[in-house]
């Protein structure tokens, strides 16, 4: 009896599984070379190269495309590559991204495959993005008679050194005939494998950075009136500067300007000559990331003035905010679902980061997702080590978010 209703509940369980857990994988999963993306990612993180330096990183990814045999490959640009691969029937042109680049940063993972370059590691799983896109590209390379279209595998360089790889490829004109760009980035503190749908509409958020140079006039410290001292007018600038955020901006709408450095003086007795002062600024939309930065020009110049200092202010307007479309957003959702199941597919906040796939807005519509890489240090960390395992989930859903796109289009087109 008792034997009989565990049979029971285990089948019941199931049978429950099958219709609300992980759906039954379509033909083409099982190409997919799982062990090859480990190998090609774990060579690509001992080898690490900065921005713009991508040489052997690019070469080496050309190599790969290469040997699939249908995939024609291009040079955009001296350290970025593209893969081609032209579907059996007509259609749209969709574009899948991975950055390439790695960090300065020392790696303190003590993994047998860490970074062989003193101080750079990636350790922003670039190496990952890399990895799974080609293994995304490995697998639909022998799929061209059930592909509608063309797919571009865009391998990007310089992701993370202003003023990115992005724009460069852009200027190239290799992407005009793009209908669509797909991107996805590993995170940590996601479960493993999750497929996260970041927001419809601002998506990451943009990056800006000021420096400051505040010129007193330097003294004794017992005669201030003799000087004009720096380091009130900056600790002013400072309190000035906190008024923008709870003032100024929208209530409820992100926005963050934070004074991350502030040196002067020398010495307890004497009022120094200069000060600096740096800080970074987020925001999600167009019309604040303006009304910032005149906010910023404007406390800047008139607390440096009121204070009697001469002010230099350097602001610089880095990657703008990812907008993604709503369709194909819901798109990448629907296909993250058909092959992972629901309980792999999550919506996630808004990405307080920056990037700068934003820019492909503005050739066609976008959607950048995220993946779960388990708890651990955070990307830029010298201990990231984003989990292996979550990289098949990556892969998957890569493949199904293409093949669903240039199915789709057929039927109507996505409006940007
Ligand atoms: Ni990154």
């Amino acid at each position: 009896m008792r034997l009989t209703t565990l049979l029971l509940t285990t089948l019941f369980f199931s049978t429950s599984l099958l219709a609300g857990g992980k759906p039954e994988p379509p033909e083409w999963v099982s190409d997919i070379p799982e062990k090859k993306v480990i190998e090609w990612r774990r060579y690509l993180h001992e080898n690490p190269e900065l921005s713009f330096q991508e040489e052997d990183t690019s070469d080496y990814v050309a190599q790969v495309l290469e040997s699939f045999g249908t995939i024609e490959v291009i040079r955009p640009t001296s350290t970025s590559v593209m893969g081609i691969l032209e579907g059996n029937s007509p259609g749209a042109t969709v574009a899948f991204r991975a950055d390439m680049d790695a960090l300065a940063v020392q790696e303190e993972t003590g993994l047998p495959y860490a970074s062989d370059v003193p101080n750079v590691m990636h350790a922003c799983g670039h190496d990952t993005h890399t990895a799974m896109l080609l293994g995304t590209a490995a697998t639909l390379s022998g799929m061209q008679d059930i592909i509608k279209g063309k797919v571009y595998f865009l391998f990007q360089h310089a992701e993370e050194t202003h003023p990115g790889g992005a724009k460069e490829i852009i200027q190239t004109g290799v992407l005009d005939d793009v209908d669509a760009f797909f991107g996805m980035h590993v995170l940590p503190n996601y479960e493993v494998g999750h497929i996260g749908i970041l927001p419809d509409g601002p998506a990451s958020t943009a990056s800006d950075v000021f420096n400051i140079t505040i010129q007193g006039k330097g003294s004794h410290g017992s005669m201030p009136h003799l000087g004009v001292d720096p380091i009130v007018a900056g600790a002013q600038i400072v309190n000035g500067l906190q008024t923008i955020v709870s003032r100024n901006a929208t209530p409820g709408e992100m926005t963050v300007v934070s004074v991350g450095k502030f040196q002067s003086g020398e010495a307890p007795n004497v009022i120094a000559n200069q000060a600096e002062l740096s800080g970074t600024v987020r925001t999600i939309s167009p019309e604040t990331r303006e009304l910032v930065q005149k906010r910023v020009e404007s406390v800047v110049g008139q607390y440096g003035t009121a204070m009697n200092t001469t002010v230099d202010l350097d602001y610089i307007q880095s990657y703008p905010s990812i907008r993604n479309n709503q369709d194909l957003n819901a798109q990448v959702k629907e296909s993250a679902l058909k092959i992972l199941g629901e309980d792999q597919v999550f919506d996630a906040p808004v990405m307080t980061a920056s990037e700068d796939f934003a820019y492909y807005a503005h050739l066609a519509p976008v959607s950048y997702f995220v993946l779960g890489v388990g708890d651990g240090p955070a990307n830029h960390h010298p201990q990231f080590n984003p989990d292996e395992d979550a990289f098949i989930n990556g892969v998957q859903t890569q493949i199904q978010v293409i093949l669903d796109y240039l199915d789709n289009y057929q039927e109507k087109d996505i409006a940007a």
